[in-house]
């Protein structure tokens, strides 16, 4: 085994006194608040997310599905996870709670599509950490991204957080910028060693 280290960014923002506005998403896009019915439809959605991409590297459990799951699992088991910065966006027909938790998802054809999800939690420290952002290739580039953002940090204020802080790889260009747009500074660089098999 080879050892592989991914530069990562902790980034971080202040709540206290800080706007943060109600987002709106787009036509035909809602939001889903947690309920523990939802637990697969955000590993889903997690994992459509991220399967492609550079974290999918950095975190291998991020690949799989069944490797989301196992994490969503954890997220929500945490003590102190925090269901006000814990959503899940839906394209698709309206249905009640059960009828959505139980509604199968066809990916990108027809029926529901669980387009992206983010997860919070409050920290040893009483700080908002932030999860896995994540939107489904099909549905980036609308503003999906940062109206869960501000739903996470909303649901921390909520909380009466002072702070919330999340972490991204160096490379994420579209995640750090959008970051730095909401507010988000650049506060440590941490080093995440993975283990890669030789090829
Ligand atoms: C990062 C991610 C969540 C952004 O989602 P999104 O819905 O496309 O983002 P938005 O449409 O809300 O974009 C908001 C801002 O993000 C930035 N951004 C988003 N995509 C970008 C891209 N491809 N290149 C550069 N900047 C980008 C821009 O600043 C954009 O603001 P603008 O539209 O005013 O230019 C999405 O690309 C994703 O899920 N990536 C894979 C998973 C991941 O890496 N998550 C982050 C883990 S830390």
């Amino acid at each position: 085994m080879n050892l592989t280290f991914f530069k990562r960014f902790r980034m971080e923002i202040g709540l206290t006194g800080r706007y943060i506005p109600e987002p709106v998403l787009p036509a035909g896009y809602r939001f889903l608040p947690w309920s523990p019915t939802l637990l697969e439809r955000h590993a889903e959605a997690k994992y459509r997310s991220f399967r492609a991409e550079i974290d999918a590297n950095v975190f291998p459990c991020l690949g799989e599905y069944a490797g989301c799951l196992r994490l969503m699992e954890e997220i929500a088991r945490k003590q102190g996870f925090l269901p006000e910065a814990t959503w899940l966006i839906a394209k698709g027909e309206t249905l009640t709670a059960k009828g959505e938790a139980g509604k199968v998802s066809t990916g990108t054809t027809g029926g529901i599509e669980y387009c992206g999800t983010i997860q919070g939690i409050r920290d040893s420290r009483g700080v908002g950490a932030v999860q896995n952002l994540g939107v489904t290739p099909e549905h980036r580039g609308l503003g999906l991204g940062a109206c869960l953002l501000l739903k996470a940090l909303r649901g921390f204020q909520a909380e009466d957080l002072p702070r919330a802080f999340l972490e991204v790889t160096a490379q994420n260009e579209a995640a750090i910028r959008l970051y730095e747009e909401m507010g988000f500074r650049r506060a440590r660089t941490v080093y995440k060693a993975v283990e890669v098999a030789y090829t």
